[in-house]
């Protein structure tokens, strides 16, 4: 039977938040902001075990009590200097420990979005174990999107027909997630199912819920917040 991991790339300095701290430490509701998504991940019933790849230089994880997780949360300190780089050290190091087999299925989960929740979880899984390539949460786009000349005047109005958001959780198996990130390492690869697209598969697009965004800019922690304590309070 194969199983189910979650791997959390961490490496990242979080350039766009402009704040010296890499922004998964930033302080959400009195936590660093990656607990959420560990929380979240290390509950699921059909996860058996999450591995947060950090930084090597990292030593702020090392500042906080982690115990609360016990076996299930594996730190791996080999991050590299992308994100696809840190993911594909991530899977080795695991498989080199023997942590993981061929077969298993992955869920790679940025640290940067912690207001991923159970129910959309637990979606994605159910929708993808008995799928032969894998897939990822994603939601249509709502807005009218422009492009652009050099001086930031339209120069076209695109269709949003049949185009989707990516986010994560991103779930393929451990064989073809690693043979995918090792055969595209020259392409400007921003997530795991593009490297999986360049083999020629498509992967499956589960609808999530636009809660589920990416902390990236200054603003964007203060909305976080909210969302995470309305939850707290219902
Ligand atoms: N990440 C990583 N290793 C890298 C770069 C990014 O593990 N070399 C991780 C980040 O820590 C984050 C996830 O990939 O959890 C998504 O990346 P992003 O939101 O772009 O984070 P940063 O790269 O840290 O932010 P920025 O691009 O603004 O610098
Ligand atoms: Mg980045």
């Amino acid at each position: 039977m194969s199983k189910f991991f979650a791997l959390i790339p961490a490496a990242g300095s979080g350039a766009r938040m402009g704040n010296e701290l890499p922004k998964q430490y930033l302080s959400l509701n009195s936590r660093p902001m990656i607990y959420h998504a560990i929380y979240t991940l290390c509950q699921n019933q059909f996860i058996a075990g999450v591995f947060v790849i950090l930084a090597p230089s990292d030593n702020e994880w090392f500042k906080y009590d982690w115990s609360e997780f016990s076996e299930k949360l594996v730190v791996l300190s080999c991050g590299g200097l992308t994100r696809a780089d840190s993911v594909l050290n991530g899977l080795t190091a695991a498989k080199q420990k023997n942590l993981v087999d061929s077969n298993d299925w992955i869920l790679v989960h940025d640290a940067a979005r912690p207001c991923l929740t159970s129910i959309q979880l637990d979606k994605l899984i159910n929708e993808l174990s008995i799928d032969e390539v894998g897939g990822l949460l994603a939601v249509p786009v709502a807005d009218t999107l422009k492009r652009s000349n050099i001086e930031n005047r339209v120069t076209h109005t695109e269709s949003r027909e049949n185009l989707w958001q990516a986010q994560t959780p991103q779930m393929f198996r451990y064989d073809l997630l690693t043979h995918a990130l090792r055969s595209t390492t020259n392409i400007n690869v921003t997530d795991d199912a593009s490297a999986v697209e360049a083999l020629g598969f498509q992967p499956k697009l589960v609808l999530g819920d636009a809660y589920n965004f990416k902390v990236t800019y200054p603003q964007d922690l203060a909305l976080a917040e909210l969302i995470i304590q309305k939850r707290n309070n219902s």
